[in-house]
């Protein structure tokens, strides 16, 4: 069984995947958040950080496009090739209104003549391995019906399916029914995304889809970033996990010092993680109510550890 970490703009950056990586542990695959690209130029050429080798010391990315023609995907593709990159991510998915509207993201899937034309031209030139990460939809599963035979029309590496619609954007069910459908028509690997909080749940989807094993996490690590630990079983004891979640908060906290100038840029990203990681602490409420009042990075590191402490 393969594991991913999911793409969380903001949140998964290479900050986080190589303190992760350092201190806690490796997944099978990461992902880039998205590189948007339009009109043949980077929307913010900030974004191509992410992937820079001297970034990525311990384990590259797969880097992800996200765009719409294949003048922009060329732009992005020549980045990747100079940095020695084999692999890309075509992101059908993002659901947010700004990026769908444009017929991206997930915006593309209600546009089968469009995803179709564009795969055509991307393979017409690539020197890549080609994957996508995409929804079942814009508006609903039966979108996917016919994008089924477009995907099977091309060499792709693996697709990765997050099963909602982008209309739901994180609201409301995954539909593992249309995932276990959609997944026993299509030729290539399948990877499963969405909700995976634990073994469980794997398990579940695992029942429905024997075939697949491959999956992709990404809240439930920021939740619990010992998820991975437990479906690659290592067993480790409090001490050993109290000790590791403290490294790799000290580690993200000095990469975090060298790339933000001043505590409050620092603190909107810290705000935004601690969000997700929270919830896996019994007091998550009230530590996250205090990360979010905080006004120094100093107050800040008094918080977190004095939780990570309280965790033994
Ligand atoms: C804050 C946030 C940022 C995200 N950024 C990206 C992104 O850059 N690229 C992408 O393909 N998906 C992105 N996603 C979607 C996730 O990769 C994933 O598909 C989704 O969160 C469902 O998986 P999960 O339940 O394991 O988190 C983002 C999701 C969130 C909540």
């Amino acid at each position: 069984m393969q594991i991913y970490l999911a793409p969380l703009q903001g949140l998964t950056d290479w900050i986080f995947r190589e303190s992760f990586y350092e201190h806690i542990g490796q997944f099978d695959k990461t992902f880039s958040p998205f590189i948007r690209v339009q009109d043949g130029e980077f929307y913010r050429p900030s974004q191509c950080n992410d992937i820079l080798p001297e970034h990525n010391t311990f384990q590259k990315p797969v880097p992800q496009f996200l765009g719409n023609d294949v003048v922009s995907f060329q732009c992005f593709e020549n980045f990747c090739l100079q940095h020695n990159y084999t692999e890309a991510n075509i992101n059908m998915g993002c659901p947010f209104p700004i990026v769908v509207n444009k017929g991206m993201g997930g915006g593309i899937l209600s546009h089968p003549e469009l995803v179709a034309q564009l795969l055509q031209r991307i393979f017409e030139v690539t020197k890549l391995k080609i994957s996508i990460k995409c929804r079942l939809g814009k508006d609903h599963v039966s979108e996917f019906e016919q994008l089924i035979p477009i995907f099977n029309d091309f060499p792709l590496e693996e697709i990765i399916i997050h099963p909602r619609v982008a209309k739901q954007q994180y609201k409301g069910e995954v539909d593992l029914e249309a995932f276990a459908q959609s997944a026993s028509k299509l030729k290539h690997q399948v990877c499963y995304n969405g909700d995976i909080l634990s073994i469980a749940d794997i398990d579940k989807i695992k029942n429905l889809c024997p075939q697949v094993d491959r999956f992709m996490i990404g809240r439930g690590i920021l939740q619990n970033p010992f998820l991975l630990a437990e479906i690659k079983p290592q067993n480790l004891t409090q001490e050993e996990k109290v000790n590791m979640l403290r490294d790799f908060h000290l580690s993200v906290i000095e990469r975090c010092k060298l790339k933000y100038s001043g505590d409050l840029h620092l603190l909107k990203r810290f705000e935004e993680f601690w969000s997700y990681h929270a919830l896996g602490f019994e007091d998550g409420r009230k530590i996250y109510k205090q990360v979010k009042k905080c006004t120094t990075l100093t107050k800040y590191e008094g918080i977190i550890f004095k939780a990570i402490n309280d965790l033994e």
